[in-house]
């Protein structure tokens, strides 16, 4: 098993902790968002929410639903169904300049589907993964290595080494 040290500040142990703290971090750029009558903030606020969503997702459905799935599986199910919409407006938003009023209604829109979203998460799955039986540092050692990978991919599409898809 990874050291502390080794696992960085990633809880592998606890990967719910990862996934909730995603989530606070989308819900306080969703405040942001929403509280600002600046134009230059919600631009970058609702920019920041994109990425943190496109992250988050990708996650999610790629190694933490499929290892949960066996908890509930229709209630996945359900999750990859608000994923698909959410991933749909973030597409679209991500296409936008994010500075009309077409984009603040898509974000206001977005920041509504995610956060009935979470909240569903938070509530209705979150809770019966303890005592579930599956067993989440295995499933924590693989969201880290994504996530690395998944930022290490970020960074060189920002420095222009690669493109994007
Ligand atoms: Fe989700
Ligand atoms: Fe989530």
């Amino acid at each position: 098993m990874a050291s502390d040290k080794a696992a960085g500040t990633f809880p592998v142990d606890q990967p719910v902790k990862a996934l909730i703290r995603d989530h606070d971090m989308v819900r306080a750029l969703a405040d942001k968002y929403l509280n600002s009558d600046s134009q230059e903030v919600k631009k970058q606020a609702g920019t920041q929410i994109l990425q943190a969503l496109h992250m988050h997702s990708r996650l999610e459905e790629s190694i933490f639903y499929p290892a949960v799935r066996c908890i509930d599986a229709s209630l996945i199910s359900h999750f990859e169904q608000d994923h698909q919409k959410v991933d749909d407006l973030v597409a679209t938003l991500e296409g936008m300049s994010l500075d009309d009023s077409h984009s603040d209604t898509l974000m206001r829109e977005l920041i509504t589907a995610v956060s009935a979203h979470i909240q569903e998460e938070e509530n209705d799955l979150f809770p019966r993964i303890e005592g579930s039986g599956v067993d989440m540092t295995p499933v924590g050692l693989q969201m880290q290595s994504f996530e690395a990978n998944l930022v290490h991919t970020q960074a060189q599409i920002s420095d222009g080494s690669i493109r994007r898809r």
